[in-house]
């Protein structure tokens, strides 16, 4: 079958190197795509949705498969699948659990779904109100989309207060925070967890952890991830057991009862309080860089599992994952995520050693290929070196190994992921 991922980021290339080991599997285009997906397949700059539609069409494209939140947010599935168009991700309708977390927040409520306590408001008042009445640290989150930097986690009331001033007024993130939701902070470890769903059916994959602050030992600031490990040996049968009876279940169910039924990724944001998973946040997407490991433990063909997802089919997939482990490590650049870094060229050593070669590989995300056939770092998130392993720790080492032989001005990575584990 011939295939069309959208998006640009390290997600996408670990789709598409996944797709590419697939025999099913003949073509693969990526819209953008970037300077390292045009090694997998070919890139393409359309991103008008009918302008996709039209090229699907025309040149014989199986399955779509959607990376990024933005287009399922603003609808692109539902376009597709007017013109009888076989894709991946949810309609615009499903996909606002990740687009407004007071969708999100309510929806939880109506199903009994363990979350924090919160309120969602838009006036200033109700916010401080309700401040006075938590105890500190507050979360305070702007509604909409805002890449991940919505979220303000204040250490005093003070904060809160200055935090929910600040995005009711539409300084800080402008529409995406007209209304807001006021939180509890929970205490406990967050995991990443990812159900591949059809609208009827579902799969769980492996648990995954990631490393949002910037810095070892979770210090710095937030980033959109700097590194993630899977599976995480922090989730046992029972909390498996919780998350699909209380979390999972309810969730489809209830979003089948409300006429949206959910078909694609339903990613899982965890929080795991004395044993009780709590939900903190579902995204309709893979996570990034937690995809970039869970494609290479995937032993089934990639294109079973997304085809049979988006054709309501998963009751008849048999998807199995290798005995093994994957850690990623993203390699930033300079100024990630202050600022753009200007430009620079990546030099790769060649790789002699067989333990390497074969049990690590690049995610390529923010690079762009340069005329002379060169690679520039030239996002934020520029690489993931991922390594496999019989244990987190042997995963761990292949992945910092090819981090070694990796080069270019400004790189920064963290030296720390898996830590939690190890
Ligand atoms: P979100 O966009 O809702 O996932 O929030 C981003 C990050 O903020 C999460 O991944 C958590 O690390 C943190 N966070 C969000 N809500 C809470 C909460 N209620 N308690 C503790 N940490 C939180
Ligand atoms: N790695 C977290 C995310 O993709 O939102």
């Amino acid at each position: 079958m011939n295939v069309l991922i959208l998006g640009a980021g390290g997600r996408e290339y670990s789709i598409g190197l996944a797709l590419s080991k697939d025999e099913n599997v003949e073509k693969i285009y990526f819209a953008p795509g970037n300077g390292g997906t045009d090694t997998l397949g070919e890139n393409l700059s359309i991103s008008d949705f009918s302008e996709l539609a039209d090229f699907v069409e025309k040149n014989a494209v199986d399955l779509t498969i959607v990376g990024p939140e933005g287009p399922l947010v603003d609808g692109i599935v539902d376009v597709f699948e007017a013109r009888g168009l076989t894709i991946f991700g949810p309609s615009a309708k499903a996909a606002q659990l990740e687009g407004s977390k007071i969708f999100m927040k309510n929806f939880l409520a109506r199903h009994n779904v363990p979350t924090a306590k919160y309120i969602e408001t838009n006036s200033l008042q109700d916010a401080y109100t309700f401040i006075e009445k938590l105890d500190v640290p507050i979360v305070v989150k702007a509604d909409g989309l805002c890449g991940g930097k919505g979220v303000i986690i204040a250490q005093s009331k003070e904060e809160a207060k200055k935090a929910a001033g600040e995005m009711l007024s539409g300084n800080s993130f402008g529409d995406a925070g007209t209304s807001i939701v006021v939180e509890e902070f929970l205490d406990g470890y967050e995991l990443s967890v990812f159900a591949i769903c059809d609208g009827n059916d579902y799969i769980v994959l492996p648990a995954a952890q990631d490393h949002k602050r910037l810095l070892n030992n979770d210090k710095g600031p937030n980033t959109g991830g700097m590194g993630a490990y899977a599976p995480t040996p922090l989730v046992n049968d029972e909390i498996y057991k919780k998350l699909d009876e209380r979390v999972i279940v309810p969730t489809l169910e209830g979003m089948k009862a409300e006429g949206m039924p959910f078909k694609g990724v339903l990613f899982i944001g965890v929080m795991v309080v004395k044993g009780e998973p709590i939900i903190l946040e579902y995204n309709v997407r893979f996570g990034d860089p937690e995809c970039e490991e869970l494609m290479p433990l995937l032993k089934s063909p990639a294109s079973e599992l997304f085809y049979k997802a988006a054709t309501a089919d998963l009751k008849s997939a048999k998807i199995e994952f290798y005995d093994k482990y994957a850690v990623g490590v993203v390699m930033a650049s300079r100024d990630y995520p202050y600022k753009s870094s200007a430009p620079a060229e990546i030099i790769i050593d060649d790789i002699y050693h067989e333990e390497l070669n074969e049990n690590a590989h690049i995610s390529y995300a923010g690079v762009t290929r340069g005329d002379e056939g060169k690679l520039y770092a030239t996002g934020g998130r520029v690489l993931v070196c991922v390594g496999i392993g019989d244990s987190i720790k042997e995963a761990q080492r292949h992945a910092y190994m090819l981090v070694g032989q990796i080069h270019y001005a400004g790189k920064q990575c963290r030296t720390d992921i898996a830590y939690q584990v190890l």
